[in-house]
């Protein structure tokens, strides 16, 4: 059995998981994953924040923290809201744990002793008051293309181009005008990956094609080599000249492999070769395309020993909210743990699902569009049949799933739908299509509703006998198809069906048998009000 590894992009340890995180990222691969698990797949979900780099250290000074107690806090708190959420990561690394450290300082060795990195003189802001070097988000100034002030020299915030030369630059931590240093900086030759990276991207087939015409653009354009040496302590020390530290974006991707490595120490008997014989997955938000579609691989290429690529970077967009863009520095975003504080995770799960497409369309979080899809579909469709069977299967049968016998045609058709639903459902989440996975079990609980109802079976006890067996089989599936989808819902279902936690995808076996005694009924969900929902909006946006 072939085994799957993904990983979800690496959250910066500087701020709250947020809405957008969850629905570009972290939810789609959670589903997958949680799919292929049933599967029987060897799947290893992997994900660690990012520790390293400029904006950490600012914010960590800002705070008088030293940036390793800074990066903990967020590491403590990003992993309880990813916990809530039921995110099931089976390592959740740092990219500042030794082991990572240690594997980034190799790849650098071997990249320089393959000539794929060299030295250049690079002239740097310096400040002499501060006596250090300031790089990217040290220096505050006028964006040269919009004259927006007080821009940082690595991305203005207003019109999101990067500045060549920020104007009127000044020392973040001191306000002093900096003056020009020469520094040595490391490049790493990205330039030279061109035709291998043409050649991977036109030979990998699984990769989103739109995408992958817009990347193999860029390499016709022209790659650029990348400066990875930031004359800051803070970062995975060069191994050439410790005074230096690496590039966040050297070190973070090679995360995904030191921390399943770690994970699979002890494990297996060849970590590495476990990694190189396994499909692997990177789940990511489309503004890091350029780092996941050609700077990752190419660094993955330059070691010269096999490190295998992806056979899928799945990519999607990014979540609006309100139709704006989501910004955490205009407070413009929605945080986890605070819609955790109010909502259900399922619930979170659900809805974004519901939205989640294969695709890089942005998609957007609207508060009423998330009250009518919990009332109408989770609710009214879903939840409906599940507590009208279990229901009258404790009121008129006691509790205990009847014996059938001759089955009619509604009987027949229903099964028939049982039957198709696992592959149909399954083959939609395996190729990543995580909301029409949804939309299709939305309709199967909908045509068992109508079952339910055409039977009829509180007006005769001999065919209430057929329809409640079926029903309570069919309550299984659902807890089956839901299970990647909003796992903590699947399990209450189980425990009122009175069966084991869904561990295999069969939700087209009717394995429930006449005379299996149900658990306690209670309803599986509470309505969402309007009056709530005007609550909320007002309260987080
Ligand atoms: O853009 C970001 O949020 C980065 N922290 C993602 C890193 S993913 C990686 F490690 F490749
Ligand atoms: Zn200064």
């Amino acid at each position: 059995m072939k085994s799957i590894i993904v990983t979800s992009a690496l959250p910066y340890a500087n701020g709250e998981i947020h809405l957008g995180h969850i629905a570009s990222t972290y939810l789609p691969a959670d589903i997958f994953v949680r799919y292929c698990r049933l599967n029987s797949y060897n799947t290893i979900f992997t994900c660690a924040t990012d520790d390293f780099g400029t904006p950490i250290l600012i914010k960590a000074e800002k705070e008088h923290k030293s940036p390793k107690d800074y990066v903990a806090h967020w590491y403590n708190q990003d992993k309880e809201d990813f916990e809530r959420l039921g995110i099931s990561f089976d390592i959740f690394d740092q990219t500042s744990s030794k082991e990572n450290i240690e594997f980034v300082r190799y790849v650098f060795n071997r990249l320089y002793n393959n000539n794929y990195i060299y030295e250049k003189d690079v002239i740097q802001f310096y400040c002499e008051y501060d006596k250090k070097f300031l790089p990217d988000r040290y220096v505050i100034g006028t964006c040269p293309y919009c004259g927006a002030n007080d821009q940082y020299s690595d991305i203005c915030e207003q019109c999101s181009r990067i500045p060549e030369q920020i104007l009127d630059p000044k020392c973040a931590i001191c306000g002093n005008t900096p003056v020009n240093r020469v520094s040595k900086h490391y490049f790493f030759k990205l330039s030279a990956f061109s035709s291998r990276l043409k050649e991977w991207l036109n030979t990998n087939k699984n990769l989103q094609s739109d995408i992958k015409n817009y990347v193999l653009r860029w390499i016709e354009d022209g790659l650029k080599d990348w400066d990875i040496t930031r004359d800051i302590s803070w970062g995975v020390p060069i191994p050439l000249n410790e005074e230096q530290v690496l590039y966040g974006w050297f070190d973070n991707h090679l995360c995904y492999i030191s921390a399943t490595l770690k994970y699979l120490n002890n494990k297996v008997d060849d970590p590495k070769l476990f990694w190189n014989n396994s499909i692997i997955y990177h789940f990511i938000g489309k503004d890091i395309i350029y780092h996941h579609y050609l700077f990752l691989p190419a660094i993955r290429m330059g070691i010269e020993e096999e490190y295998k690529l992806p056979d899928f970077i799945p990519t999607r967009g990014h979540l609006m909210l309100a139709k704006q863009k989501i910004s955490k520095s205009r407070n413009w975003y929605i945080s986890l743990k605070d819609f955790l504080d109010v909502y259900p995770p399922d619930y979170l799960r659900f809805y974004i699902a519901s939205i989640v497409s294969y695709s890089q369309e942005d998609l957007n979080f609207d508060w009423d569009e998330f009250a009518s899809k919990i009332n109408n579909e989770l609710i009214a469709n879903i939840g409906n049949f599940i507590n009208r069977a279990l229901t009258f299967a404790s009121k008129k049968f006691n509790g205990i799933v009847p014996e059938y016998t001759d089955l009619d045609s509604l009987d027949r058709a229903i099964i028939d739908e049982i039957n198709k639903i696992g592959d149909e459902v399954g083959s939609l989440i395996f190729s990543n299509e995580i909301d029409k996975g949804l939309r299709r079990i939305l309709s199967f609980s909908n045509t068992l509703n109508q079952y339910f109802q055409a039977k009829e079976p509180w007006s005769d006890q001999l065919k209430a006998k057929n329809c409640i067996y079926i029903s309570i089989n069919a309550v299984r599936s659902l807890a089956v198809l839901l299970s990647p989808y909003i796992p903590f819902s699947s399990s209450n279902i189980c425990k009122q069906l009175n069966i084991d936690e869904i561990d295999r995808w069969n939700p087209s076996e009717l394995l429930i048998r006449p005379n299996h005694k149900l658990g306690v009924i209670k309803p599986l969900f509470k309505k969402i009000e309007n009056d709530e929902i005007e609550k909320q909006k007002k309260r987080l946006g």
